[in-house]
């Protein structure tokens, strides 16, 4: 954007954040900029624990903690006592592909559009364990959910434990159709596994809908 008003009138996005106003920002994926609102409400929140940390972090924490998921509920349409909060959805995916009981024989389907930290971590806990990590071929150009779900399903077989898909992938913007997806998934008794780091803001969520097992993502979109 040059900051030029996009309707002739008004410009009030730019406004919203602290970019330099020579600046051109189209990155908010890898390092996205903070509107000023959510930044003045951090450093107010940091304000706040600094001023009597034993009280902030020893008393109110897990009810502060608790007003932030029940905030987080409607937003994602999940329960908030389903809400766990972590770093990244790095961290989350971490957690989740180290946690599962995966055996040798195994197959983890996943497709070839996912972001590398994540096939990283698949690969490296499927090669701990003896578990095929199966990254399914989605062709480009994409002209229907049927194409993509009967790609995707082309890669399961009787060993397939865990589906981990992107909900928008970050090498090709598509947005997956994970609800069919999923649901297919959890027909055939297997683990679903989202990867959300772009969804929450971009897309509507209805996670209880989903019945998706793990979606792991962050809230800066
Ligand atoms: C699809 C996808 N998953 C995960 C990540 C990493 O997210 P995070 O930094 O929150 O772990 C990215 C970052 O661009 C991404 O595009």
């Amino acid at each position: 954007m040059t900051g030029a008003p996009l309707d002739g009138k008004t410009n009030h996005l730019r406004d919203l954040f602290l970019l330099r106003p020579d600046v051109i920002f189209f990155n908010h994926g890898s390092f996205g900029a903070c509107p000023r609102p959510v930044f003045e409400a951090y450093q107010a929140w940091q304000l706040e624990l600094e001023r009597q940390p034993v009280e902030f972090l020893g008393r109110r924490h897990a009810a502060l903690m608790h007003e932030a998921r029940a905030a987080l509920e409607a937003f994602v349409g999940a329960a908030a006592d389903d809400l766990v909060y972590i770093p990244n959805a790095t961290t989350g995916v971490n957690i989740v592909a180290r946690s599962l009981p995966l055996a040798p024989g195994d197959e983890v389907l996943t497709t070839d559009h996912e972001y590398g930290a994540m096939d990283r971590t698949w690969r490296f806990v499927c090669g701990q364990r003896g578990t095929r990590y199966v990254r399914q071929p989605v062709p480009l150009p994409i002209t229907s959910v049927e194409q993509v779900v009967d790609a995707i399903w082309a890669g399961v077989t009787p060993h397939t434990r865990v589906l981990f898909l992107s909900h928008i992938t970050s090498p090709t913007a598509v947005t997956l159709p994970v609800t069919e997806l999923v649901h297919r998934a959890r027909e055939a008794g297997l683990i679903t596994v989202i990867d959300g780091a772009h969804a929450p803001g971009q897309v509507p969520l209805d996670l209880t809908a989903l019945g998706v097992d793990f979606y792991l993502a962050n809230c800066h979109n």
